[in-house]
C-alpha cells in the first residue's frame, strides 16, 4: 500500500477511534439511584440541562401567551459561528476531521455556557458569553436559557412524598404527561399522576417528522453492511415509549412501509396516505411488528391503524421490487392459496388479558437447555394476530412464517434512563423475536437499534449498543460507584446489569468475551471490591458471581481457567455465607 494511503487509511482509524471516545464521553450516564422525594443535584441539573439545551423546541412563550419555536443552543452556535447546522456536523464529524474539530467547538461553547448559567442562577453572562464568542444574539440565546430557567425550578421541586401521601389518603393528585426530561420537560414537577395520550393523536406530527431521518439511517445502515435493502424485518412496539415520544415508534413503522398518517376532521389518524415510491425513493419494507401487551390496550386504535397500513400498501399495483410488502402477500395468497387476511396479518401480540413474552423470566431462572427455546416461547407468547377489529385470534403459522423471512429486527430506545442492559425487557423482547427469527429463517437477523435520545438520531448494531452501555454504566467507576452508595439497592443494580448483559448473550450471542473478562476482574477478582459487594448484599454478589459461571458452563464465555476456578472459590465462599457456615 502506498505511504500516502497507508496514513490517511490511519488517520481514518483514528478519526473512528476518536469518535467512539467522544461517544462514551458525551453520554448521559445516571450517577446513582432515585431516592424517592429527593430532587437532582447541581451536577445532575447541569447535564440534564446541557441535553435541554440541545434540542429545539416548542414552548409555552409566556402564561397564556401561546407557543413558540426555540431553537437548539448547538444550532444558534454552530450558525453564529458561520458552520453547517449541527445536525450536519453531528453527521460529518465521523468522517471529517474539520468537521468533528467544529461540532467540538459549538459542543464546548454550549457546555461553558450553561455551566454559567447554571453557576449564576441567571443568564446574563453566558448570554453574553455566546455572543462574544459564537455571534449568538442576546435576545436569542435569551429564549433558550429562559426554557432552560423554568426547567431548572421545575427539577429542583420535589412533590413526589407529599403526593405519595396525598394518594394514600385518596385525594386529588395533579396529573402530568408521561416522557423523558429531555424529549418533553412539561413532565416536569415529577410527583404527579402521569397520563398518557390520547391514542388517536398517535402518532404526532413531530414524530413523523423525526421518524425518517431515523428510518433513512436504519436501511442505509442495513444497505450499506449488505448491499440491499432488507425485505422483512420484525419491529418491537412499546406502550410506555410511545407515550413518552407520542408514537416515535408507530411512525417509524409506518415510515417503513412508505405511508403517514391522514388526520379527520377531529385531528385523529385514523387512516394512512400512500407517500409515491418516487417521493420514497426505496422500496417499501415489509414490516412484522411484535407489539407489547401494553401497548395493545393502550394504543387500539393504533394496532387498527397499523393493520390498516399494512392492507393498503400490500393492495398497491407496484412491482415486486419496489413493495416488499404486496410481493409477499401477493406470493402468500397465489402460491399457498392463503386468504388476504392471513397473507396480511403483521401485527402480533400477546392473547388478549396477556403480557409478557416471558423469555426473561425463562433466563433469569436459568429453565432453558437450548437457545431455540427462547424464541420459541416468544412465538407462543406473541403469536395473536390483530386485526381490523380489534380482535385477536391464534395464529403462530402466521408468525412463524413472517418471521422465517426476517432479516433484520429493530428497537427503538427513547430514554436515556432506560437501556438494553437496564432492565430484562429488552432482551424478552428484541432479543425473543431476534432468536425466534435465527430458527425459522435459518439465519441470525441484523440486529439494530435506534437512539432518538441524543440529537443527530443514531443507528447502532446490538453489538455496538452493548459495548456502549458496558462502557458508559457496567465497568464505569462513575456509574457503578453512584450505584453503591445506595447500599444494598445498588448492588442489586449491578448484578441486574451483569444478568441483563448475560439474557443478550443467551437470545443473540451478542457479548464480546472482554466485557466478561473485565466484569468478573472488576467486581469479583478485586478482593477489595467483592468485599464491599458481600457487605452490602451478598444474595446479589451470589448471583452475579453464579450467572458468570452460567455464562462459562453455557458456552457463552470462554472465560480462562484461571479466572473460573477464583469465580467458583468466590461463589463456595458467597454460599458459605449466607448459609451461616462462615462469618
Ligand atoms: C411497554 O411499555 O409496552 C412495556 C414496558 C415494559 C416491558 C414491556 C413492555
Ligand atoms: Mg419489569
Amino acid at each position: 500500500m502506498p505511504e500516502s494511503s497507508l496514513k490517511s487509511s490511519r488517520d481514518r482509524r483514528v478519526l473512528d477511534l476518536y469518535d467512539r471516545v467522544l461517544e462514551i464521553e458525551q453520554r448521559l450516564i445516571p450517577t446513582g439511584l432515585h431516592v424517592f422525594g429527593r430532587a437532582p443535584g447541581f451536577r445532575e441539573i447541569r447535564s440534564l440541562l446541557r441535553m435541554v439545551a440541545s434540542f429545539e423546541r416548542t414552548t409555552a412563550v409566556s402564561a397564556g401567551a401561546g407557543r413558540e419555536t426555540v431553537k437548539a443552543l448547538t444550532d444558534l452556535v454552530a450558525e453564529g459561528l458561520g458552520l453547517f447546522d449541527y445536525a450536519t456536523l453531528l453527521k460529518d464529524s465521523e468522517v471529517n476531521e474539520q468537521r468533528l474539530q467544529e461540532r467540538e467547538r459549538v459542543e464546548s461553547l454550549v457546555s461553558e455556557a450553561v455551566d454559567l448559567f447554571v453557576a449564576d442562577r441567571a443568564f446574563h453572562r453566558a448570554a453574553a458569553h455566546l455572543q462574544e464568542r459564537a455571534n449568538v444574539t442576546i435576545e436569542e440565546s435569551q429564549r433558550v436559557f429562559e426554557v432552560l430557567a423554568r426547567v431548572r425550578t421545575e427539577l429542583e421541586k420535589s412533590d413526589e412524598l407529599q403526593s405519595l401521601c396525598r394518594a394514600l389518603r385518596g385525594r386529588y393528585i395533579e396529573p402530568g404527561p408521561g416522557a423523558d426530561i429531555i424529549q418533553n420537560p412539561d413532565v416536569l414537577p415529577t410527583g404527579r399522576n402521569t397520563h398518557a395520550v390520547n391514542p388517536y393523536t398517535v402518532p404526532s406530527t413531530t414524530a413523523v417528522k423525526k421518524a425518517a431521518p431515523i428510518v433513512a439511517a436504519l436501511l442505509e445502515r442495513h444497505r450499506s453492511e449488505t448491499g440491499r435493502y432488507p425485505e422483512s424485518m420484525a419491529m418491537v412496539l412499546w406502550g410506555i415509549d410511545n407515550i413518552k415520544t407520542q408514537g416515535e415508534a408507530v411512525a417509524q413503522a409506518l415510515n417503513l412501509m412508505g405511508v403517514r398518517p391522514r388526520r379527520d376532521s377531529l385531528n385523529r389518524a385514523t387512516d394512512v396516505d400512500v407517500i409515491p415510491i418516487e417521493d420514497l425513493g426505496r422500496p417499501r419494507i415489509d414490516v412484522i411488528m411484535t407489539v407489547s401487551g401494553i401497548f395493545r390496550d393502550l394504543f387500539g386504535a393504533t394496532m387498527a391503524l397499523l393493520d390498516k397500513a399494512v392492507r393498503v400498501v400490500s393492495a398497491l399495483d407496484e412491482p415486486d421490487d419496489l413493495n416488499f410488502v404486496a410481493k409477499h402477500v401477493r406470493a402468500r395468497m397465489k402460491d399457498d392459496g392463503a386468504s388476504l387476511e392471513d397473507a396480511a396479518a403483521r401485527v402480533f401480540s400477546n392473547a388478549a388479558g396477556n403480557y409478557g413474552a416471558n423469555v426473561n423470566f425463562m433466563v433469569l431462572d436459568s429453565q432453558w437447555r437450548e437457545s431455540d427455546e427462547l424464541g420459541d416461547l416468544f412465538v407462543t407468547r406473541k403469536c395473536f394476530a390483530y386485526g381490523r377489529g380489534g380482535d385477536s385470534r391464534e395464529a403462530r403459522a402466521l408468525l412463524d412464517r413472517a418471521l422465517s423471512r426476517v432479516e433484520l429486527t429493530y428497537q427503538n430506545i427513547d430514554s436515556t434512563e432506560v437501556g438494553i442492559t437496564d432492565v430484562d425487557h429488552y432482551f424478552e423482547y428484541l432479543g425473543g423475536v431476534s432468536k425466534a427469527v435465527e430458527k425459522r429463517s435459518g439465519a441470525r437477523p441484523r440486529v439494530y437499534l435506534s437512539d432518538s435520545t441524543s440529537p443527530g438520531a443514531k443507528v447502532r448494531t446490538l453489538e455496538e449498543t452493548i459495548k456502549l452501555e458496558t462502557r458508559t454504566k457496567t465497568l464505569n467507576p462513575k456509574w457503578y460507584e453512584g450505584m453503591l452508595s445506595h447500599g444494598f439497592s445498588g448492588v442489586a443494580e449491578i448484578e441486574h446489569h451483569v444478568t441483563n448483559t448475560f439474557g443478550w448473550s443467551a437470545t443473540a450471542d451478542a457479548v464480546d468475551k472482554w466485557i466478561y473478562d473485565e466484569v468478573a476482574q472488576t467486581f469479583v477478582l478485586d478482593e477489595q471490591m467483592l468485599a464491599r459487594l458481600c457487605e452490602m448484599n451478598p444474595h446479589a454478589a451470589r448471583a452475579m458471581v453464579g450467572r458468570l459461571l452460567e455464562a462459562s458452563g453455557r458456552g457463552l464465555w470462554s472465560a480462562d481457567e484461571s479466572v473460573l476456578s477464583k469465580l467458583r472459590e468466590s461463589f463456595l465462599g458467597l454460599e458459605d455465607r449466607l448459609e451461616g457456615v462462615t462469618a
